[in-house]
């Protein structure tokens, strides 16, 4: 890893520049020099590909740990060695304060120079690592958490399974909580850029400024408040996938510069005077009808056809209802291991219950109700009591038939009540949070039911 690094060589006498470049080059990394604080800035700006910066101490014009805690606060990704001609202790616990990794004296020993600089290197590669590796863990968890076995949901798996090969542009459409991130997930992480990076934006409620700066990144003083150079998100997934979520939400002013930059796969950052080009593959969702919003006028068809190449259609949840045993058999195990209650499955009567519901909030709210009875579950398996009452408020319109232990619906509802105050401490906005149910109307069921209105 230490090879093809890139070091940044920070001297204002020249013939330092010319022997430490020498030196490094040799070594096998790739040199820049600068002669002056702001030629040092400027490069850095202008590339942000550097690893590691060599700084002399004594620079014209500025004071050397005002220049690292400015370059810190710009790049603080980059690690600094500083070089001195006069290096007492003081000023080497000043450095290090400032965020210098190590510092040496002149005239420099090259071999001390590569010992630290590769010691430097080795550990900031430990670093990116470890950010690989909890990827990595998180990757596996995602799929092998993908459930289904109906023939909707496993006609998806195929359409995913092949569409990963290939470099195409997917649509996932579908309504919230189907699933739609997760195959997305899944496709990066099944295709031949799985060891790239998985780049993620949401384009919700965000202004077209924002959406641009997030995308193109800037460089810094391009705009009020741009206060130091960032890369968009078009330049971090290069070589690996960028996911724009919600893409149905994109401000319709960025609409055509997006399009151009999916044509050409070359951005330019706000402020900047150089186009990068990025080899991305990109995966949208969104849970709005884009076509719908065309006939609109709100969503540009030359994008909606870019975007387009592949869509894959994911169904809500209550036209595969076959799915949802082994979404509770999944769940249940997610949170027996996340929560410590050992719930080991769920009753019938309360299974039967859920099949009911038609589920709104697809496999997002199916979780969310599982979550909930672990929650107010304390026995082996979770039963209809245990459940929230949304799903029994929708059966009682289905004329369920009354199941054993739990005939009566206010019953049932008086228990959650009371189990949702004594959570809350009889914090009543909140147990009205969590029953779904606003302060009022707990208020008035609180009466009815005769429940106390405070802690007992
Ligand atoms: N087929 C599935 N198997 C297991 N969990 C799923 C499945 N589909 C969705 N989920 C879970 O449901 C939640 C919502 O899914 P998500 O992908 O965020 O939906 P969307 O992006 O469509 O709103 C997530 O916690 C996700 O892990
Ligand atoms: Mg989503």
């Amino acid at each position: 890893m230490p090879y093809n690094s890139k070091i940044l060589i920070v001297d204002d006498e020249q013939p330092i520049l010319d022997s430490l470049g020498d030196l490094l080059v040799q070594r096998g990394y790739s040199v820049g020099t600068a002669k002056s604080a702001e030629e040092a800035l400027e490069s850095l700006n202008e590339s942000d590909s550097f690893d590691l910066a060599l700084v002399d101490y004594l620079l014209p014009g500025i004071n050397g740990i005002d220049f690292i805690k400015q370059i810190k606060q710009e790049h603080p990704d980059l690690s600094i060695i500083m070089i001195t001609g006069k290096g007492t202790i003081s000023l080497a616990v000043e450095a290090m304060k400032s965020g210098v990794a190590d510092f040496l004296e002149k005239p420099v020993n090259p071999e001390e120079l590569h010992l630290i600089i590769k010691r430097e290197l080795k550990y900031k590669h430990a670093i990116d690592q470890n950010a690989y590796f909890m990827a990595e863990l998180a990757r596996r968890s995602s799929i092998e958490n993908i459930v289904g076995q109906t023939d909707s949901m496993l006609a998806i798996f195929e359409q995913v399974r092949q569409v990963a090969q290939t470099d195409a542009s997917v649509l996932i459409t579908g309504e919230s909580g189907t699933g739609k991130e997760l195959f997305a997930h899944h496709i990066h992480y099944c295709s031949r850029r799985k060891n790239g990076r998985l780049v993620q934006f949401s384009c919700v409620d965000l202004a077209p400024g924002i959406v641009e700066s997030e995308l193109f990144g800037h460089k810094k003083g391009s705009y009020t408040g741009a206060i130091s150079t960032e890369k968009g998100r078009f330049e971090f997934a290069d070589g690996g996938t960028l996911f724009l979520d919600e893409i149905g939400d994109i401000p319709l002013e960025f609409q055509p510069k997006l399009l151009n930059v999916l044509q050409s796969k070359q951005f330019t950052p706000i402020g900047g005077n150089r186009s990068f080009s990025s080899d991305f593959r990109l995966i949208t969702a969104t849970n709005k009808d884009l076509e719908q919003k065309i006939a609109r006028d709100q969503f540009r068809s030359d994008l909606y056809y870019r975007l387009n190449v592949v869509e894959i259609k994911v169904p809500p949840l209550r036209d595969h209802k076959g799915d949802i045993p082994p979404l509770l058999n999944h769940f249940i195990k997610v949170y027996r291991e996340k929560t410590n209650n050992p719930i080991r499955g769920i009753t019938k009567a309360a299974q039967d219950m859920l099949m009911h519901y038609n589920w709104p909030g697809n496999i997002r709210q199916l979780k969310n109700a599982i979550e909930w009875a672990f929650v107010f579950c304390h026995e082996d398996l979770i039963d209809i009591g245990h459940l929230p009452s949304y799903v029994s408020d929708d059966n009682s319109k289905l004329s369920l038939t009354p199941t054993q232990g739990c005939t009566n619906l206010a019953l049932i509802e008086k228990d959650l009540i009371l189990k949702c105050l004594q959570k809350t401490n009889w914090n009543k906005t909140h147990a009205a949070d969590l029953l779904g149910i606003n302060r009022n109307t707990l208020r008035s069921k609180i009466q009815r039911y005769g429940i106390p209105d405070q802690v007992l």
